[in-house]
């Protein structure tokens, strides 16, 4: 149960590379599975995500070994196919393993994932999509078990466009009978890095970041190599934290495509923002001025960005209005930020924030709720007056590798006592 002290007032100034993308590493160690032979992964993140994912590929009896940031999974020698509920239960991404299990041994038995407590969070739409496949699930005793004899092809509409039903329909059709489309798609980036790893292997995957996705089933895949994506989370994390600070950062081994939903929002903010070919640059103003926005599904503002945005606004000279559309409950760091002297009420059943802005920010002793909402805080108390104490740690490590050392470069007053 660590904690992280951050003293206010530094302005954030500097460069800073971020780290490979947690929530596309973690749906490709789920894809390590298909081949039944090594993969190669690079600029893999250190965060208990990855390390806890990789746990679950060692007790399917994968050989996986790690140096720095490299990967190497050898799926041959797996002869599993249950995921304990231990291990299921610490991460929502563990679900994605029933594609890649049952496209692998025909049968997969997975616990209710665990994750961030941000509303119902239902599985029904990964269900509907494997059951399309020819996938007989039984759903008992909070485990879900899956067996198919032969995965087939089909044509499969969402109701919403999830990331991880996508993915976990996009694992298990690749060594199906025949052709899938994937209607109503998620967009999101972490789609098209999937896409881009299992064809890689040898899938037949097209149209990974569009609304339609065709995936032909091909009978078997091979060893690859893959250097994942830099987290666009992480980095709109970084951005603010130089925007809350009045700062002036250059983040490097980021995509500016894919945060323009958020950089946007920075700029209209007043931030001015230059990308260029190997990074980006946020130029914070005296003041920042009050937005609207609302979260949606890429390419829409993230949900992921919506807390450290609310600590940011807290801040900004005006009323600002936040719209949560994805989670019905992502807002646990309200009474934190509040705590700390913000004012903001929420309406709408809790889905919509009215953010007033304030002067200044007061030091307090902080609870983290979620992964996100504790980096909020964290950004909260680099801009607040007084050090700030954020507890627990264990949901921000699951998702920045080290927030401390990264923000201590750009020279923020941070400590964590593990
Ligand atoms: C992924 C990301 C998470 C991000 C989210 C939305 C990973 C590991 N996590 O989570 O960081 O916040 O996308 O961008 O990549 N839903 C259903 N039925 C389903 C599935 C989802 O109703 O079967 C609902 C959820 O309750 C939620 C919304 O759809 O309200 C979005 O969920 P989804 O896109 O599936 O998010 P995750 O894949 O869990």
């Amino acid at each position: 149960m660590g904690e992280y002290y951050v003293t206010g007032g530094c302005r954030l100034s500097g460069e800073l590379a971020v780290h490979g993308g947690k929530n596309a590493v973690l749906p490709i160690l789920a894809a390590c599975m298909l081949n039944a032979g090594e993969s190669l992964l690079t600029d893999c993140p250190n965060i208990s995500d990855t390390r806890d994912t990789i746990e679950i590929l060692q007790t399917l009896g994968c050989k996986v070994t790690r140096e720095g940031s490299t990967i190497t999974v050898n799926s041959e020698p797996a002869d599993t196919y249950t995921i304990a509920e231990e291990l299921a239960r610490k991460m929502r991404s563990s679900i994605v393993f029933l594609g890649s299990l049952l496209a692998r041994f025909g049968s997969a038995s997975v616990s209710y994932p665990g994750g961030c407590v941000l509303g119902l969070r239902p599985i029904d739409q990964h269900i509907k999509g494997l059951r399309e496949l020819g996938a007989r699930i039984i759903d008992e005793h909070g485990f879900l078990t899956c067996t198919a004899s032969q995965l087939i092809g089909k044509n499969i509409t969402l109701d919403y466009p999830s990331v991880g039903a996508t993915q976990n329909i996009m694992l298990a059709a690749v060594l199906a009978k025949g052709t899938t489309t994937i209607t109503n798609a998620a967009m999101e980036p972490e789609i098209a890095e999937l896409a881009k790893f299992l064809n890689a292997m040898g899938a037949d995957v097209t149209g990974a970041g569009e609304p339609t996705i065709t995936i032909h089933g091909v009978k078997e895949l091979r060893n690859a190599q893959h250097r994942v994506m830099p987290d666009r989370i992480v980095a709109g994390t970084y951005l603010v934290a130089a925007a809350i600070t009045k700062g002036d950062i250059t983040l490097t081994n980021v995509f500016g495509s894919d945060i323009r939903p958020v950089t946007a929002k920075l700029a209209e903010a007043g931030c001015e923002i230059t990308e260029s070919t190997n990074g980006l640059r946020l130029v914070a103003p005296p003041k920042l001025r009050a937005i609207r926005l609302k979260t949606q599904p890429h390419p829409g503002f993230p949900t992921d960005m919506q807390q450290q945005f609310t600590a940011m606004l807290a801040l900004a000279d005006g009323t600002s209005i936040i719209e949560e559309t994805v989670f019905e409950a992502r807002n646990s760091h309200i009474p934190e930020l509040c705590r700390m002297r913000a004012n903001i009420t929420q309406v709408n059943d809790g889905r919509t924030s009215v953010i007033q802005g304030v002067p200044r920010l007061a030091s307090a002793s902080v609870s983290s709720h979620d992964l996100r909402g504790g980096a909020a805080l964290i950004l909260a108390g680099l801009a607040a007056e007084g050090t700030t104490t954020i507890s627990p740690s264990h949901h921000i490590t699951r998702g920045y590798e080290s927030i401390e050392a990264d923000l201590r470069a750009l020279g923020a007053d941070i400590v964590f006592n593990k």
